[in-house]
Order: structure tokens, then sequence, then C-alpha cells
């Protein structure tokens, strides 16, 4: 161990269950100091972010954290029926004052809820709750009377032509016969006035006039649907997104919005990525990898609205659209160094004309602070995982001086400790598994060992028993088909051990 190794007798440190893990998901990122203060700056202040490096040094924790910093989205996007043009809904935005006003206002809609038996005798026995043999009642559910086997159907001058006969096939098949709703009328000093009846279940609800006009109020408003609600988590990830998942689509409807079969256009209507961040954080890991979709975005982030239309050509909802569909997002963005020319230029300018650029570090100088970091993230991901046990110092100090010979050998750093700590996670867990499978209640520098063994990259094993990765592809390819194959696998990752 060199000189910087921990030494156990130094602090409270027994084992990773002792290191105390930050509950700020910003202060789990270990050793990436520049891209965690811009995270804050561009949470807080609504920029953009690009960043680069390596796969498995935290650019998706840097870019999850973010969107702790960022304000609860204030707003909810809807889509209107437009009954002038259904194929052209409208899209309508309400805060959270308006949605609160809007849900008491749909109480004050609901009525007075009452006991069956508190209602007149009639419309009880109308509506089903009470026998008109008996006068006993029970649930409307039940269409004969538990209490003397009759009907409890009314029967009067609606009855069909056959007569008693339809409600007693109907009450075996437990059909009934009885109204969900009656209008009758009441009064309230010495005027009458109307009141509807509804069956709620096990109650009845009464619906004075007052009640009812404000439901013909907002039964006369346009229908609508909520696309992206104002319950929503701020961080979208967009990864591998198609097109339709970025960008919003309408969905088809076999019967073609026919107005009995079909379903309204507004109904089809579906947000994608760049509108379910409105208010928050867009995640484009490998923003290269979208291609030629960069160029919405790009579009998207210039207007901070983007129509939804039907993209496939074939469906029913190619003819339908919504026009700007507000998108103010704050767009991060993830990808290696190679991939930096293939993103879009306009976009990148845009990135960095209202954000920041990012490289991130592959690794951290070996002091003694950088290894409380690093035994900080052994905790971390043994919390994480859940399933193995706590770390001793020594077998924590053993991953550490891996951690150092990965950054001699795949950083080309001195007196450092490698942070592409995805792989070092992995360490970890097979660590721990040995040692529950042994049944140990700590994991041991021995397990550590045990698993550096097994943990090594697939090329390494192969030079441990093959020599070296050409000679195995030789050896091996005499017994293929397809030899070619084989060694463009191989010598694609051959050279360096650095598994990259
Ligand atoms: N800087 C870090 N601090 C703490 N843990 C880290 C760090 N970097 C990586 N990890 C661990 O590795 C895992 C993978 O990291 P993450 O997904 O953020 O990598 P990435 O850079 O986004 O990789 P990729 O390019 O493959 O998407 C994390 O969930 C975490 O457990
Ligand atoms: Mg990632």
């Amino acid at each position: 161990m060199g000189s910087t190794s921990l030494n156990a007798d130094d602090s409270e440190i027994r084992d990773s269950s002792n290191v105390s893990i930050p509950t700020s998901p910003l202060e789990r990122v270990i050793g990436q100091p520049e891209a965690v203060k811009l995270a804050v700056v561009a949470a807080k202040q609504r920029r953009n972010l690009l960043l680069v490096g390596p796969p498995g040094i935290g650019k998706s924790m840097v870019a999850q954290a973010l969107s702790f910093y960022i304000q609860r989205p204030q707003q909810e996007i809807r889509v209107v029926h437009n009954p002038q043009l259904p194929e052209r809904p409208f899209f309508e935005i309400k805060t959270s004052e308006e949605i609160l006003a809007e849900r008491e206002e749909s109480f004050s809609t609901e009525g007075y809820l009452s006991d069956p038996k508190q209602v007149p005798p009639s419309v009880a026995e109308r509506l089903g709750y009470r026998c008109p043999k008996c006068g006993l009642y029970s649930a409307y559910t039940e269409a004969v009377c538990p209490h003397c086997s009759s009907q409890k159907s009314q029967q009067g001058p609606s009855q069909g032509p056959f007569g008693d006969v339809f409600n007693v096939i109907g009450a075996a098949f437990g059909v009934q016969n009885n109204q969900e709703r009656v209008t009758s009328t009441r009064k309230v000093g010495d005027r009458s006035e109307i009141v509807v009846y509804e069956r709620a279940g096990d109650l009845v609800r009464l619906l004075d006039e007052r009640t009812l006009e404000r439901r013909r109020k907002v039964e006369k408003k346009n229908p609508s649907k909520v696309i992206v609600p104002l319950e929503r988590n701020p961080f979208v990830l967009a990864t591998g997104a198609s097109e339709t998942e970025l960008l919003g689509d309408v969905r088809h409807d076999p019967y073609g919005s026919h107005p009995q079969l079909g379903t309204l256009p507004y109904e089809r209507v579906i947000a994608g990525s760049i509108h379910e961040s409105h208010e928050g954080v867009l995640f484009i890991d490998e923003i290269t990898h979208l291609g030629p979709l960069q160029r919405y975005i790009l579009t998207a982030m210039q207007e901070k609205a983007f129509p939804i239309s039907g993209r496939n050509p074939q469906s029913a909802g190619a003819s339908v659209r919504v026009d700007r569909v507000p998108c103010d997002f704050i767009l991060v963005a993830a990808c290696n160094i190679q991939d930096l020319q293939s993103i879009l230029s306009p976009l990148r300018s845009r990135i960095l004309g209202n954000g920041y650029e990012v490289l991130m570090e592959t690794s951290m100088q070996d002091t003694q602070p950088g290894r409380f970091k690093y035994m900080q993230f052994i905790a971390q991901e043994i919390a994480v995982d859940g399933r193995i046990p706590p770390m001793s110092v020594e077998a924590m100090v053993m991953v550490i001086e891996e951690g150092k010979r990965r950054a001699r050998i795949v950083d080309k750093k001195e007196n450092a400790l490698t942070l592409r700590l995805r792989e070092m996670g992995g360490l970890v867990r097979v660590s721990g598994d040995i040692a529950f499978i042994e049944g140990s209640k700590i994991i041991e520098p021995a397990h550590v060992t045990e698993a550096l063994k097994l943990y090594l990259p697939v090329e390494e094993k192969i030079k441990k028993s093959y020599g070296n990765l050409q000679s195995a592809v030789s050896s091996e390819s005499t017994l293929s088909q397809k030899p070619e194959e084989y060694f463009y696998t191989f010598t694609n990752n051959s050279e360096d051990p650095a598994y990259q």
C-alpha cells in the first residue's frame, strides 16, 4: 500500500456502514466539482448543459440530480376540442391556481348525498332502493327484494308488451328495470323547485336547481384532455427516443373520428418528451444518436413551442395538428468525446449561447480526501444495491488501490484514482455477491481478491489463458466458420486492457 493509503486507526470508520452518505443527490457525485457546480447554476438560471466524457463517470447522475434544483412545474397543458374544426384542437395552459378553482367548481356541481331512507319513498322505489311490496330497503343492484323475495322494479305505464314476464326473466339474469335518475319537485318555503335524484352507490345524490345550473355551465365547456399534467417529474429522459416519443403524436383511429364510433381527434393527441419536459429538464444521453432529429430539438428550443401532429402518414391521425404546444425545457445533453463533431453545429451553438459545456474528469488526485470520497462512493453503491453486506476498511482500501491501478493503465495518470465509476461499482457488487454467497456479514479483502479475478474483462481472461488476443483469435478461427468476424470483434478492443 502506498503512503496515501487510509489508516483505519485515524478515523471512526470501521466499515462502509460508518461512512456517511450525503442526502443531496449532487453531493453523491464524486470527483466532478465543475459539472456539479454548473449543474446547480443551470438548474437555477435555466441554462442548458452539455456533458462530455466517457461512459460510466456520472453524466446521467449529474443530469438527474440537477432536476432536484428545478422549480416545481406551475402549468398543466391540455388539448381542447375545437367544435368548428375537430382536426385542429387548441391547446390550453392552466396554472395551479386555475386548476384548484376548477376542482372547487366541479365539487360544487356534485350535489348532496343522502341516505335512500331520507328521500321520498316513491323516489327510492323508482331508483330501486325500496321494495314497493314490503317497503324495506336494499341495494339497488339487488333486483329481487331480499326481504320479501318479490320483484323490486317498477311496474307502471312504461310496462312493455310482455308485462311482468320481462321483469321476471330480467330479474333472473340480474337485469334491473329501475331508473338511474329521477326528476321530481320539492317544496322550498312556499315555492316548489325541481330536484334531481341520482343513484350514487349506496347513497342518493340530490341535485337542486343551483347545482343543476352549475352543471350545465360546466358541461357547456368544450371537452379537453390533459396531455402534460401539473404533477409530473421535471426530469424527462429522452435517450433513444423515437420521433413520435420525442415530438408527440396523434394516435390512429380505425373509425376515423366517426361521430358515434370513433374518438374525437383531441382525445388521440399524445405529448412528446419535449412537451413533457416543459418547465423541466430534457435529458438526452448520446445526443448524436438522434441524428437528423437534432434539428427538431433545435426548433423546439428556439420557439419554446412545437406542434403535435400525427406522424404516420397512413394513420387517421395524420390530418390532426395542434399548433404551438409549449415546450420550454432546459436541455441537458451528454455525449462522448469522439461524437462531439457529430452534434449539429447550430444546436451546439444554442447550448453554448445559453448554457455551459463540461468536460467530465476521468480521474482525480489520489489524496486522503480523495480516498474518503472513494469510500463514500463504495458506501453509496452498497446502499443502492441493497443486497450485499458492508465492506471492511481493508477491503475498501483494496478497491481504492484497484482504482489507482486503473487510473494508471486506462487514464494514463500517476497518483490518481479513476472516475470510471460504473465499472468500479461492478467490482464492489461482485465482491459483495461473493461475501453474500459465503454467508459473510462483511466484505473482506479475500472477497475483493476473488472478485478481481472474476471481474477481469473477457479480453484479459483470454490473454491469461491464450497468451494474447491475436493467438486466441487465430487458434479459434480455425474452428470457426467466419474467422473475419471474430477477428473484427476482438481486434477492435484488443491492444488496450483499458476495457473502454
Ligand atoms: N462521479 C460519480 N460519483 C458517484 N458515482 C458514480 C459516478 N460516476 C458513476 N457513478 C456510478 O456509476 C453509475 C453509472 O453512472 P452514470 O449513469 O451517471 O454514467 P454516465 O456517465 O451517464 O454513463 P453513460 O455514458 O454510459 O450513460 C452511477 O449510477 C453510479 O452508481
Ligand atoms: Mg448515462
